[in-house]
């Protein structure tokens, strides 16, 4: 483990979606995920649930998914709503701007269907990591608890960053929520919000920065 500046492990950290199959140290996802068990919540309720799978259970949940993508399967019926059925400015347009950043960068256009779909295919094949992270939470929690799983899953996430390791959330694991259930067995009450592919990112691969919104934006200082 190294020891790793905050503002390091938030600028270091962006959703990696190519890695090598060098295997995970155990004890690095352990430390990780008792560290992050320190995550705040409201009423300290630690509304997260979270499998780690990794070896044969993980090739298992690819075969599987990968066989219904071959098949044309549908995706399950959504248990949440993953956006607004009517994304508003400037929530459309950030989504739009992602989208061709993250397409133009490997060489896809917008109208090129197929290609987006086949890239997308990669989110299960986990960008080829040798680790997954399925977080869920009771069906029963509101945003609030909802919320206390985001914190949690970033507080994860920077913390694979002090390990040398890097990460990608991906609410696409939801659209085969069944599949995955197949192979954890989580308890019937539990909805899988997201998975997270977990690795040593590919140096190969080249990742456009993804851009934020200028601060004013989103921020607004309130001073007298
Ligand atoms: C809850 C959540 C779900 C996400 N789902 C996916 C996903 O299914 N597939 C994917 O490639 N990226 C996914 N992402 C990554 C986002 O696209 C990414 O965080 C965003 O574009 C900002 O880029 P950055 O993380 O590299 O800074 C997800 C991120 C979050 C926080």
């Amino acid at each position: 483990m190294t020891t790793m500046n905050v503002y390091d492990a938030v600028t270091t950290r962006r959703a990696v979606r190519g890695f090598t199959d060098q295997p995970i140290p155990q004890p690095a996802l352990e430390r990780v995920l008792s560290a992050a068990a320190w995550s705040p919540s409201g009423s300290n309720l630690q509304p997260w649930h979270t499998y780690v799978v990794t070896g044969a259970p993980l090739a298992e949940l690819k075969k599987r998914v990968g066989e219904r993508l071959a098949a044309e399967d549908s995706w399950d019926e959504p248990q949440y709503e993953m956006y607004p059925p009517e994304l508003k400015s400037p929530y459309r347009e950030r989504r739009s701007a992602f989208g061709t950043q993250r397409y133009g960068a490997l060489g896809i256009s917008r109208e090129d269907v197929e290609a987006r779909q086949r890239a997308a295919a990669d989110n299960w094949a986990c960008f080829g990591a040798p680790a997954a992270l399925f977080c869920y939470i009771d069906r029963d929690m509101g945003r609030p608890q909802w919320s206390d799983v985001g914190m949690y899953l970033q507080t994860v996430m920077l913390l694979l960053r002090a390990e040398g390791l890097h990460s990608c959330t991906q609410m696409a694991w939801a659209k085969f929520h069944k599949t995955v259930a197949q192979v954890l067995s989580p308890p019937s009450e539990l909805i899988l919000f997201c998975g997270m592919s977990i690795g040593f990112e590919d140096p190969t691969i080249i990742h456009p920065r993804t851009g934020r919104a200028p601060l004013d934006e989103t921020v607004s200082f309130v001073s007298g």
